[in-house]
């Protein structure tokens, strides 16, 4: 049984201590249900590009040395915004996440930045590791996806690969509800073509500094 709950939260969604614990052992988890379903609903609304001025073609690397190269990376990307009931409802989940994983894994989260993403069609994420260079600060990613009636040939699956790169761990097909929670640090992941505009919020915890 879960125990714990408390207040109007989606507490009864989000097992904390069975994610601490995938996490200890493997390093990664893939959650098939972490969200409700209402909650999911309301930020795949959030999650359209219709309004072209909320979202903006995604960059790699940071300061001078920015690109955008649609050949590595073809999403278009908004940052969630603490002003929106919907985007604060995802946050305050996120953040009983870090809390969370702080107290059973003193990882030191300190905190928590996330961006809805846009696949167009014929689109992937050639394969990278999500630490920004000359940078340490990310710690664990996460990918919520937000396709509904995703089907096996809408490609876009998310490849996960062990340290070296050298063999896929985990294939995640990118459908609504799923959630993978990774260490940063540690797995290239790669996201496959996708045939069809696929939609995901990806976030980092992050420790503080430089
Ligand atoms: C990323 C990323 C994976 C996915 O945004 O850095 O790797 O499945 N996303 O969308
Ligand atoms: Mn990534």
């Amino acid at each position: 049984m879960v125990t714990g709950l408390s207040g109007r939260g989606y507490n009864r969604h989000m097992n904390i201590p069975h994610i601490a614990a995938h996490l200890e052992k493997s390093g990664y988890i893939v959650l098939p249900s972490h969200l409700p379903g209402d909650l999911l609903t309301r930020l795949t609304a959030r999650c359209q590009d219709n309004d072209t001025t909320r979202f903006q073609t995604a960059q790699i690397g940071r300061g001078n040395e920015k690109k955008r190269v649609r050949a590595i990376r073809g999403d278009v990307i908004s940052w969630l915004d603490e002003a929106d009931d919907t985007d604060r409802a995802f946050l305050s989940e996120m953040e009983r996440l870090r809390a969370g994983l702080n107290e059973r894994l003193y990882l030191g989260l300190f905190d928590y930045e996330c961006h809805y993403a846009i696949y167009g069609t014929g689109t992937g994420y050639a394969k990278h590791l999500d630490v920004l260079h000359g940078k340490k600060n990310r710690i664990l990613s996460t990918v919520l996806y937000l396709n509904e009636n995703w089907q096996a040939d809408d490609g876009g699956e998310l490849d996960v690969y062990e340290k070296t790169g050298a063999s896929i761990i985990a294939t995640v097909t990118p459908v609504s509800g799923t959630m993978i929670i990774f260490l940063s640090e540690i797995f290239p992941h790669e996201v496959r073509i996708s045939n069809s505009a696929r939609r995901s919020i990806a976030g980092w915890f992050r420790i503080s500094g430089s």
